[in-house]
């Protein structure tokens, strides 16, 4: 299936502006907002600093960044798209807060002209991964950190009555829809394939009782898409959405799935492991 944020302005304009819409408010989730603070804590900015957001969509991590490096600071969003980026500056931001155009294949700063970066949520959806890890290092200054918030959709658990059923809808889901879902568990390896030095991992787990956690609305539509491209049959799509449904109106519904924030450091020191 085709990843609409591999670059949403292959999308129509609107398409675009409902993505940069969604992933806008989808940051104050409560879960959401918890580990975008998590993701900014792991990169511990100081003040003067110039730090770089990659895949920074709408801005939602850049604009936690700026205030953090301060006037004599730097943040600079990077995306693919400018639709994204034109959402980002309409929501404003501190003197210190741009955004460039980019696909990361040649990231448009010298060598090591930033102290660390941030990149939520973006590695998962990027045609070429490795060289984005591999441009990342480059631009970061010996010492700089990276610190990367991916989710894994293979970690979600969601307790319904027909495991065969839930095991074919979410193993297709997360093997086939918008990106690589498994990108949380593989960034220890891609990072150190990149030439990055691993420091510390934290694990997120989300619990779902209701669906206004972050991931849990699209069990629902992964339902959907797994009736829409034949991977289960109507009823089985009912059977499956209404058990989870009856699940919700009774309090039984539980899911959970894990999110992983990783710090790596250009060189082996130990400022990039606090
Ligand atoms: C799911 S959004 C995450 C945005 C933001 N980091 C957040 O957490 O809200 C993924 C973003 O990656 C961007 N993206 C995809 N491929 C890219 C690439 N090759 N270079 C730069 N950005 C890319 C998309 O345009 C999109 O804004």
């Amino acid at each position: 299936m085709s990843n609409p944020w591999t670059n949403p302005d292959r999308l129509p304009s609107d398409a675009a502006q409902s993505l940069a819409q969604f992933i806008n408010a989808r940051a104050d989730i409560p879960d959401q907002s918890a580990a975008h603070a998590a993701l900014v804590e792991a990169l511990s900015p100081r003040p003067g600093e110039r730090l770089l957001d990659f895949g920074c969509g709408t801005g939602v991590i850049a604009r936690r960044l700026a205030p953090l490096v301060g006037s004599t600071g730097a943040v600079v969003g990077v995306d693919i798209s400018a639709a994204m980026l034109e959402f980002a500056r309409a929501c404003g931001g501190p003197a210190q807060l741009s955004y460039e155009q980019n696909d990361g294949a040649a990231i448009p700063f010298p060598d090591g002209s930033f102290d660390g970066a941030a990149m939520a949520r973006a590695l998962l959806h990027v045609a070429h991964p490795h060289e984005i890890l591999v441009e990342l290092r480059r631009v970061l200054r010996p010492g700089g950190r990276l610190a990367i918030l991916e989710c894994d959709w293979g970690t979600v658990a969601v307790d319904h009555s027909d495991r065969a059923l839930t095991r074919r809808i979410l193993d297709w889901r997360t093997d086939t829809v918008d990106g690589n879902n498994w990108m949380g568990r593989q960034l220890v390896a891609r990072c150190l394939a990149a030439g990055w030095r691993v420091g510390d991992i934290r694990v997120l787990t989300t619990i779902g009782r209701d669906e206004t956690t972050t991931h849990f609305g699209s069990l629902r539509r992964s339902g959907e898409l797994a009736l829409q491209n034949g991977i289960i049959d109507q009823s089985e799509h009912d059977r499956w959405v209404g058990e989870l449904d009856s699940r919700l109106s009774t309090g039984l519904f539980f899911a959970s799935i894990n999110e992983f924030i990783l710090v790596a450091g250009k060189e082996e020191d130990a400022d990039f492991r606090r």
